[in-house]
């Protein structure tokens, strides 16, 4: 159980204790990005408390003059608050930043990093509650815990808590996640850990839990029953950037699926936790991950295919071969797209196909999952017009949020003709916002409050990659599908299709 008392449906009070929140690898990208913007908005939106210190810990020779003005070019340049929305709010939120220079593996840097937030909390009357973001490249991970260790500025005291935010990857295997899990809890207890997989983060993919347990409608028919088969799409039209030498290690599967996407299947799938808590949710996660029908060797040819993107047009534009990206070896054999067929060995779903797809220069950016029913048992009209179509659940994770179900309907007029409709739910029309909170925000607030619903548990991660371990090892040796080429701007390779075309069934566009 976490250590929160506003855990659960009892998150009244918004408003954490006074922290300080040391960003390790604050001048990198996600602290310029996603990070600091996400802080400026929660003190945008009142949800810092009324004294918090932002350290900064990094290598550059930055001073905190330095780090306020960058960090206010990035808020400006990234955030859903702008410094200019509200300057006295700015400067304030600057005052509480401050750097402290140190190399990763500098032991003195931990002592001198201790010493100023010891400081910052007697200055400031605070408690000592410290919240470490470990945004540092994940081959610092291991020096960076080490030293924390040594250091002493991990373990929790009486005068504050100390928690920690890994970000992902949390490892590159089972076995590199499993050494430091073991690494990391010789430092810090497993309820100190918060592992960020930040899907989890997105209003949508909480909205799963809402729409299926908070309403009586859905629950009766979601199993076997009555659902022939679910769909996932996480598909990006971006390509791989500036990151060539990190995709080129890590490639489709885990960058998205053995994160992001076993996060939205395990949502979908799981049965209804006995209460809205960060132990009870994540045992159920777990159950389903449990369930997986391995992949191994002898179906990895038939239940997996994986692609690469080759160049194509996109909004007009042409784009470069994932080849010819930047830091990417010619010889790269790396997948930037992959479909596969699971299944879930389990009363609810024994028997339900799980078909999910991911990939990079993909026609559009859109995530989804549709909740594909079973046609009525009995085809009173089929001898109308057309074919009979299945009735379709989909939630929108993004963009254009939302929740459509697709059903027949009697067109107007003499006789029966049927034709399909829509109803749909849309986030922005509904609730009036443009732009849901980001899903940092939600997640920086969460574990201030140390509220780890929201967070991946060590045996989560050990076990997604457990089931996602073989499809890499095996792909790797070419024991798998051979890899398909597909032009970037489309919906990814045939083989996507074949893969769903010989169960006779088809991708629902979304
Ligand atoms: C990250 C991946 O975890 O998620 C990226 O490393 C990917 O490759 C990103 O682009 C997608 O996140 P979002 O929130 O844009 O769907």
């Amino acid at each position: 159980m976490s250590d929160n008392p506003l855990r659960g449906n009892g998150r009244m009070g918004l408003v954490p204790d006074p922290v300080s929140i040391v960003i390790l690898g604050v001048t990198g990208d996600l602290a310029a990005r996603k990070l600091v913007p996400g802080l400026f908005s929660l003190a945008h939106e009142g949800h810092l408390p009324p004294v918090y210190n932002i350290v900064g810990f990094a290598r550059r020779d930055w001073s905190d003059d330095y780090l306020r003005e960058q960090m206010k070019e990035a808020v400006s340049e990234h955030g859903r608050h702008r410094p200019g929305d509200n300057a006295n709010l700015w400067e304030t939120f600057a005052a509480n930043l401050t750097y402290v220079q140190s190399n990763f593996d500098e032991p003195e840097g931990y002592t001198r990093l201790d010493e100023r937030l010891k400081e910052l909390a007697e200055e400031r009357d605070m408690p000592d509650n410290r919240l470490y973001y470990l945004a540092a490249p994940p081959g610092f991970y291991d020096t960076i815990i080490g030293h924390m260790g040594e250091a002493g500025i991990a373990a929790g005291q009486a005068g504050g808590w100390r928690r920690i935010i890994i970000e992902k990857p949390f490892g590159h295997d089972l076995e590199s996640a499993r050494r430091l899990n073991d690494f990391v809890h010789d430092i810090f207890a497993e309820d100190q850990i918060y592992r960020i997989d930040h899907y989890l983060g997105k209003e949508t993919v909480q909205n799963i839990l809402v729409l299926r347990f908070a309403n009586a409608i859905f629950e009766p028919l979601w199993n076997r029953q009555y659902v022939d088969h679910v769909q996932i799409t996480v598909a990006e039209s971006v390509g791989v950037g500036g990151r060539g030498e990190y995709y080129h290690d890590s490639g489709v599967v885990r960058d998205m699926f053995q994160n992001h996407i076993l996060q939205l299947l395990t949502l979908t799938a799981m049965e209804a936790p006995v209460a809205f808590d960060d132990e009870s949710i994540r045992n159920e996660k777990v159950k389903v991950l449990r369930a997986l029908h391995p992949l191994h060797d002898d179906n990895i040819l038939t239940e997996t295919v994986r692609a690469q993107y080759g160049t194509g047009s996109l909004n007009g534009e042409q784009v470069p071969a994932y080849l010819a990206e930047e830091d990417v070896p010619d010889s790269s054999e790396t997948a930037t797209f992959a479909a596969m067929r699971w299944m879930i060995d389990n009363w609810r779903w024994q028997g339900v196909p799980f078909y999910v797809r991911s990939g990079k220069r993909l026609v559009t950016k859109s995530t989804a999952i549709s909740v594909v029913f079973k046609r009525p048992p009995h085809l009173l009209f089929a001898g109308t017009n057309g074919d009979m179509h299945a009735n379709v659940l989909t939630m929108r994770i993004q963009p254009n949020e939302g929740i459509a179900l697709r059903f027949e309907a009697k067109q107007p007029g003499q006789g029966i003709r049927r034709r399909r409709v829509t109803m749909d739910f849309d986030y922005g029309a509904s609730f009036g916002i443009s732009s849901p909170p980001e899903a940092y925000e939600r997640l920086l607030l969460d574990a201030m409050l140390g509220d780890a619903t929201l967070f991946a548990r060590s045996d989560e991660i050990e076990l997604a990659w457990a089931f996602v371990d073989p499809v890499i090892e095996a792909w790797h040796n070419g024991d798998g599908p051979a890899l398909q080429t597909y032009e970037a701007g489309t919906w990814g390779p045939e083989g996507a299709d074949r893969l769903l075309n010989e169960d006779g069934r088809h991708w629902y566009r979304v």
